[in-house]
């Protein structure tokens, strides 16, 4: 893929650029082991996951808190690459599963960074037993004291994943894992056809199983989507894919049109 994503339907004309025109690199292109800087404080890794025989990317995003210590959300895999490249950016002090299913690597990371707090949502104990967890996020989740002024949790109330999206304040970043991808035009015979299935290639969108099976209280998620839209952000990390450099906001609302009525 080399040129810039478009959406489906949008409320906006913008069209939303993804990385993969502004970094030069494409879903075909292997993922390394490093970080890529993508806004002051931020950065992201990607690697490679299967799921269901697709081949995709997962992504894990590092933020930058107040002091010079790191937050870790959605980890990939841990390698010594990937590992150095964090801890020369500072000290990892937060380790965050994002939702129910993003969790596979969070327990090497619990492992090799025991000092660090690991936020987790209610029900990830079940699913990982053993897994160290500080901290629940979630709607009833008392602030965190080491994300003030940096961090905002916006947890997606009413959504079965039980997903929290993370703002980083100082750059208008918001990180999510399932809340929406952008996969772009995969390769991949199979997977471009489970995309194009499920309504997710070739645009920012989030896949129609979870749009038909995700959602337990639709009128909840909606306003949790509105509460989202309301704060001020133009990129979004995707979980799977190409993250979205501008526009995004614009992306997701386009994404969630279904939900929220426009
Ligand atoms: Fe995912």
């Amino acid at each position: 893929m080399t040129t810039p994503n478009v959406t489906g339907p949008t409320t906006s004309p913008r069209t939303p650029v993804s990385a993969t025109a502004a970094l030069g690199s494409g879903t075909a292109s292997p993922p390394s082991d490093g970080l890529i800087g993508l806004a002051d404080g931020v950065w992201m890794a990607r690697a490679p996951v299967g799921f269901l025989g697709l081949r995709l990317t997962s992504s894990m995003v590092v933020f930058r808190l107040a002091g010079g210590d790191l937050l870790v959300f959605s980890p990939v895999a841990l390698t010594p690459e990937r590992r150095a490249a964090v801890e020369a950016q500072g000290r990892v002090a937060h380790l965050y599963a994002p939702n129910l299913f993003h969790h596979l690597w969070i327990g090497d990371w619990a492992t090799a960074f025991p000092g660090a707090r690991l936020h987790a949502p209610a029900g990830l104990s079940r699913k990982h037993p053993g897994l160290r967890v500080d901290r629940l996020h979630g709607a009833d989740a008392a602030p965190e004291p080491g994300f003030a002024g940096v961090i905002d949790e916006l947890p997606i109330e009413g959504f079965r994943l039980r997903e929290t999206a993370l703002l980083h304040r100082p750059s208008g970043t918001l990180a999510v894992a399932d809340l929406v991808c952008n996969v772009g035009r995969p390769t991949h015979g199979w997977t471009a056809t489970y995309a194009r299935a499920m309504g997710f290639y070739d645009r920012i969108a989030l896949s129609r199983v979870i749009r038909w099976t995700g959602f337990d209280d639709k009128k909840a998620a909606r306003r949790s989507l509105k509460g989202i839209l309301d704060r001020p952000f133009d990129r979004v990390i995707v979980g799977h894919g190409e993250p979205v450099l501008a526009g995004g906001r614009d992306a997701l609302a386009g994404a969630y049109g279904w939900l929220l009525g426009r």
